[in-house]
């Protein structure tokens, strides 16, 4: 379905003629960190929609939520002089590849299609190195979000979804006091920044965070309000079960599905691990945004490393137009979790988490709430999230004070800048 709207002019823009030889399409190695049961649904879509069109996908996973593992593999890769020809990356990370004279642009697509046009201008903005877009985007992830399990919270005599920090802890107590655990966490550095990141929007607000996590400005990451969102996380530790240490985010996810916990705060593709699993929402599953009025925003998009030979470059350019079809950023972002990127892609089949995303996106953008996520390498330099996730781990994990963290935080970040 991909072939005669999209995929054609793409095969003639790159000096190719219909009736070509075979694999004309192009060939792609991609490399992902898309290895959960919802993530790997949603890339399987990107590859059969690939392979329809006739091209060849190459598949580079590397495990590892949030992608550290992956960017890792990614640096030795391109170390070796052999990068590969597609790979998820994001925010300042694009820039930084751009910056290095690694990325092909894919510009020629972009203007073919009109992408300026249906792109938030914000998300437009971070796929572009020096104005020619250098990255695709795939979707629109929400960060600040809790997953419930209602039937663990009705054992517990929780009537409903927290709205307040003092109400989650309010819910959580009774959820230990009933003996399930109250927070389903993996103990891993980029799943404790994802909490801190949501504590520090609900306690300090969209200005606050934006100051603190992404001006990184030094009065905010010494301020009260900091103290505060430590307070919070400090208060959280004492709501996770005894096997955080380590565990994988969609382990941690299953513990909600099985009531064994009743809350997750993670990103929306916790929800792909729900659909994933065949749950419902609304029934098997509940979803809020956590505490605050703001939109921390996480996208993954792909990007084209400088590689060598026709079939490959065709393979990018077909790779790009297909990413950012609107059947594709459909089909995808129903089993991703996430929301199209494009914002002319009906929402109808999409179910209401998704809506109260979409909603909610559109009024942070009206209110200047949207943030960008700090955890997921979207504010930031890599070096200073290092920082971040470092400092916050530290402190989950000892009994560091919340005073003790703001002044080693702010004094990392300052060495980090
Ligand atoms: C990515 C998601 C991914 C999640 C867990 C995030 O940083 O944006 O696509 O599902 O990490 O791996």
């Amino acid at each position: 379905m991909f072939h005669s709207k999209y995929v054609l002019p793409l095969v003639a823009m790159a000096g190719l003629t219909l009736g070509t030889p075979a694999r004309a399409e192009g060939t792609v190695e991609v490399l992902h960190w898309w290895t959960s049961g919802g993530e790997a649904k949603a890339v399987g879509e990107l590859k059969k929609s690939f392979e329809a069109t006739g091209g060849t996908w190459i598949d580079s996973p590397i495990a590892g939520g949030g992608g550290d593992a992956a960017m890792t593999a990614l640096r030795a890769r391109v170390v070796a002089g052999n990068p590969p020809t597609a790979v998820q990356l994001k925010g300042p990370g694009i820039q930084e590849w751009a910056q290095q004279g690694a990325l092909n642009d894919v510009q020629a697509v972009a203007e073919a299609e009109g992408w300026d046009a249906v792109l938030p201008p914000a998300l437009a903005g971070i796929m572009k190195y020096e104005g020619q877009y250098v990255a695709a985007p795939v979707n629109i992830h929400r960060v600040d979000w809790i997953w419930a399990n209602p039937e663990a919270l009705a054992k517990a005599g929780v009537e409903a979804m927290p709205t307040t920090w003092e109400e989650f802890n309010a819910a959580a107590d009774k959820l230990q006091a009933a003996g399930i655990v109250p927070l389903a966490h993996g103990g891993q550095p980029w799943q404790d920044a994802t909490v801190f990141e949501d504590v520090v929007l609900g306690v300090g607000g969209a200005e606050f965070f934006r100051k603190a996590l992404v001006e990184l400005d030094q009065d905010a990451l010494t301020s009260d309000t900091m103290v505060a969102a430590f307070d919070q996380l400090r208060k959280m530790r004492g709501y996770v079960d005894p096997n955080f240490s380590g565990r994988d985010w969609n382990l941690a996810t299953a513990m909600v599905m099985r009531g064994e916990a009743g809350f997750q705060i993670m990103g929306d593709w916790a929800k792909g691990e729900f659909l994933a699993a065949g749950k419902v929402p609304g029934k098997d599953f509940l979803c809020a945004p956590t505490p605050g009025n703001g939109f921390v925003l996480n996208s993954d998009s792909f990007t084209f490393f400088k590689v060598e030979g026709d079939e490959n470059l065709t393979g990018q350019k077909v790779l790009a137009s297909l990413i950012m079809s609107p059947d594709f950023q459909k089909t995808f972002n129903l089993a991703k979790g996430s929301i199209p990127a494009r914002t002319d892609v009906p929402l109808d089949d999409f179910d209401d988490c998704a809506k109260r995303s979409h909603a909610d996106l559109v009024k942070a953008i009206e209110s200047d709430a949207l943030v960008p996520s700090m955890a997921h390498e979207m504010a930031v330099p890599r070096s200073v999230r290092g920082e971040f996730l470092d400092l916050v781990t530290e402190f989950f994990n000892s009994d560091m004070s919340s005073q003790d963290a703001v002044e080693k935080l702010a004094a990392a970040v300052k060495r980090a800048m």
